[in-house]
């Protein structure tokens, strides 16, 4: 479904454990949508400032900023994504949620980290926001330990995202180069072999997430007109 660029996406990426992509996730689409033209702004939330840390070692073609200072940064931004820290706390994940068209919930394909995605989402799910499931860290070697995460989260009756991002090394030198992985070069210089790979999962995720909130909203608008609210 093609979308009008005048569309406002706001995008929270969170989950209760450290080290599922949150940072990585935030970053990548961030990288996409910007190099698809529109004007993005990462608020980094996690007290970590992981964000805020990739982008000075690099120089990417977008801001990020803290979130005491998302404000006046995200002013003229019509994508604003807001990397979240591990957090179990309610109150913290009521206020970021809030501030979101959805959820995205980063999950490794490991037994604990789909517990916690499931626990984090009937949490949303009770406060009635969009949220998705994206799989990361996937190893392409082990497809069947990924179906298997899936097949468990869908029995939860969890939106999953189509596709896995790649568990790819190109991730680790992108984040200390402070680049997108598409630019990711080893110790001589030489492009990654298999950045692209993982460059591609986040095109398909950012193009999933779009039609996701626009299906949405126009469902909620058509709710609404179906239901008006009488004064
Ligand atoms: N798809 C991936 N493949 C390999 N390493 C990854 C991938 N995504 C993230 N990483 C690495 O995993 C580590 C944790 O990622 P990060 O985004 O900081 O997690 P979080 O924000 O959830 O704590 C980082 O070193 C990052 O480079
Ligand atoms: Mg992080």
């Amino acid at each position: 479904m093609p979308i009008a660029s005048s569309v406002f996406l706001f995008i929270t990426v969170c989950g209760q454990k450290g080290g599922v992509a949150k940072t990585c996730t935030s970053i990548h689409l961030a990288s996409v949508w910007s190099s698809k033209g529109r004007d993005v702004c990462v608020v980094d939330a996690d007290r970590n400032r992981s964000a805020i840390a990739y982008g000075t070692r690099g120089n990417l073609p977008f801001n990020i900023v803290p979130v005491e200072a998302a404000a006046k940064a995200t002013r003229f931004a019509d994508v604003v994504i807001t990397d979240g820290q591990a957090s179990t706390e309610e109150e913290e994940l009521k206020h970021l949620a809030a501030g979101s068209d959805l959820v995205l919930l980063p999950t490794v394909p490991k037994a604990r980290s789909v517990e916690l995605t499931v626990e984090l989402a009937s949490l949303l799910k009770d406060l009635n926001i969009l949220h998705a499931v994206l799989l990361v860290k996937v190893d392409i070697r082990q497809k069947r330990v990924a179906e298997e995460a899936r097949q468990a989260l869908n029995k939860f009756d969890l939106k999953v995202l189509d596709g896995e991002i790649p568990l790819l090394s190109a991730f680790d030198k992108a984040e200390n180069q402070g680049s997108a992985v598409s630019q990711a070069v080893d110790d001589k210089g030489r492009s990654d072999p298999r950045r692209m790979s993982g460059w591609s999962a986040y095109c398909s995720i950012a193009k999933q997430i779009q039609c996701l909130i626009s299906k949405h909203s126009l469902d909620t608008s058509k709710t609404n007109s179906e239901f008006p609210l009488v004064a």
